[in-house]
C-alpha cells in the first residue's frame, strides 16, 4: 500500500512540474499564458518603446493566480525571418501571438498558419490593409481580420497623423512660406512605401495644405526607412541640391526626423527661420528638439495607448472573452503650445 501511495504521489509531483499551456498546473492554482511577440525590427525607435510598454504592461497583468509569459523576437526586418519565428511559437504552443508584420502584404498567410492553429493572434502598428498604385484600397477592410473573431488589429488612423502635420505648418503666421514667394516648397522624407503610415502620412499632410489653399511644390520625395541615419542622409542631399529653397521637411516618423535635424544643423540653417521641420511619434528627442526651438512640430503617436489595448485584448480573449477585429487610439497634434502644457 506505501508503495502505491508513493508511486501515486510521484505521478502527482510530475504532472505538477509539467507546464500546461494556459492550462492550470496540476497541484497549484496558477494558470501560466504564454504569449509570443513578434516585432518587425528591433532596431526602430518607436517600436522599441512600444515593445518595452508592453512588456511592463504585460508584467501588471500577472496576479496569483495569472501568470503571462512573454517571448519576445526580432524580425530584423525580414519577412521570411519573422514567418520563422511565427512558426516556432506556434510549434512551441503559444498561447496567443502579438505580431507587428515586418511586410503587410503578408497578413493574409500569416493570419491563415496561426488561425489554422487556433492561436488567438493580435497584430499592432502596421495595418494590413491592401491598397492599389494610386493609393486606393483595394479591399474595404481586411478579410483576414474580418473574418476571423480570433483576430484583431490594434493601430491609429495614419490619416489624422499626417492632415496634423500640414495643420500645425499652416497656423504657422506666413503658413510654411518661409520665403514669402507663395509656394511652401518642401521635401518629404518616407518611411517605407509597402506601409500605410509612410503613404498615408506623405499624402495627407500635403492634402491638408492643398485644401486650405497653400500651394506647395515637392523638391524631393526620397525612401528613409524610417532610419535616423538615412533621414540625415536625403536632408543632407536636400540640402546641397535645393538650399535655401526648402520651406518645410516633412518626416513621416520622428527617427528619421532627428536625422533631418543633425543635416540641418551641419548646413547651418535654423529651425523656424529658414525652414521648418515636422516628424510624428512625439519621442522624447524630438520633444527635447522643440523645446529647444528646433523642430516645428510632431504628433503624438500613442504607444502607451495602443500596446494597452493591444494587451488588454489578449488579456480578455485568453480569459474566454471575445475580441473585437479593430482598436483604434488616436493620434495627438504636438505643436509649440502642446509642449509647453505637457512636457
Ligand atoms: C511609427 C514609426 C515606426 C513605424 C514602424 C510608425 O507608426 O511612426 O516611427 O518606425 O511605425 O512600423
Amino acid at each position: 500500500m506505501k508503495k502505491v501511495l508513493s508511486l501515486l504521489l510521484a505521478v502527482v509531483m510530475m504532472f505538477s512540474l509539467v507546464a500546461c499551456g494556459g492550462g492550470e498546473e496540476a497541484g497549484s492554482d496558477v494558470t501560466t499564458y504564454k504569449v509570443g511577440v513578434a516585432i518587425y525590427q528591433f532596431d526602430d525607435n518607436f517600436m522599441t518603446n512600444y515593445r518595452n510598454e508592453l512588456v511592463s504592461y504585460f508584467e501588471t497583468k500577472n496576479t496569483d493566480t495569472v501568470k503571462y509569459e512573454v517571448t519576445l523576437v526580432d524580425g530584423k526586418n525580414d519577412m521570411a525571418t519573422q514567418t520563422d519565428q511565427i512558426r516556432n511559437f506556434i510549434t512551441q504552443g503559444m498561447d496567443l501571438i502579438i505580431c507587428n508584420l515586418v511586410q503587410t502584404s503578408s497578413a493574409d498567410a500569416i493570419i491563415d498558419e496561426v488561425v489554422a492553429a487556433e492561436i488567438p493572434l493580435v497584430l499592432i502598428n502596421r495595418e494590413p490593409l491592401a491598397y492599389d498604385a494610386d493609393g486606393v484600397p483595394v479591399k474595404e477592410g481586411y478579410e483576414g481580420i474580418l473574418n476571423n473573431p480570433t483576430v484583431c488589429y490594434v493601430g491609429s488612423d495614419a490619416r489624422q497623423s499626417g492632415t496634423y502635420q500640414g495643420e500645425i505648418v499652416l497656423a504657422l503666421d506666413n503658413k510654411g512660406d518661409v520665403d514669402g514667394d507663395g509656394v511652401v516648397r518642401y521635401v518629404m522624407v518616407v518611411g517605407d512605401p509597402e506601409n500605410i503610415d509612410a503613404q498615408f502620412r506623405t499624402e495627407y499632410s500635403i492634402k491638408a495644405l492643398k485644401d486650405a489653399g497653400v500651394e506647395v511644390e515637392c523638391l524631393v520625395e526620397q525612401i528613409g526607412n524610417w532610419a535616423t541615419d538615412q533621414g540625415q542622409t536625403i536632408t543632407a542631399n536636400a540640402i546641397t541640391a535645393h538650399g535655401d529653397k526648402i520651406d518645410v521637411v516633412f518626416c513621416n516618423n520622428d527617427g528619421m526626423a532627428l536625422g533631418a535635424y543633425a543635416a540641418i544643423e551641419a548646413a547651418g540653417l535654423k529651425v523656424g527661420e529658414d525652414l521648418y521641420l515636422l516628424g510624428v511619434d512625439a519621442l522624447p528627442e524630438a520633444i527635447d528638439l522643440m523645446k529647444a526651438g528646433n523642430m516645428t512640430g510632431t504628433v503624438l503617436n500613442d504607444h502607451i495607448a495602443q500596446s494597452h489595448a493591444a494587451v488588454d485584448a489578449a488579456v480578455d480573449v485568453l480569459a474566454g472573452g471575445e475580441m473585437q477585429n479593430y482598436y483604434w487610439a488616436n493620434y495627438a497634434k504636438v505643436d509649440k503650445a502642446y509642449v509647453d502644457a505637457n512636457y
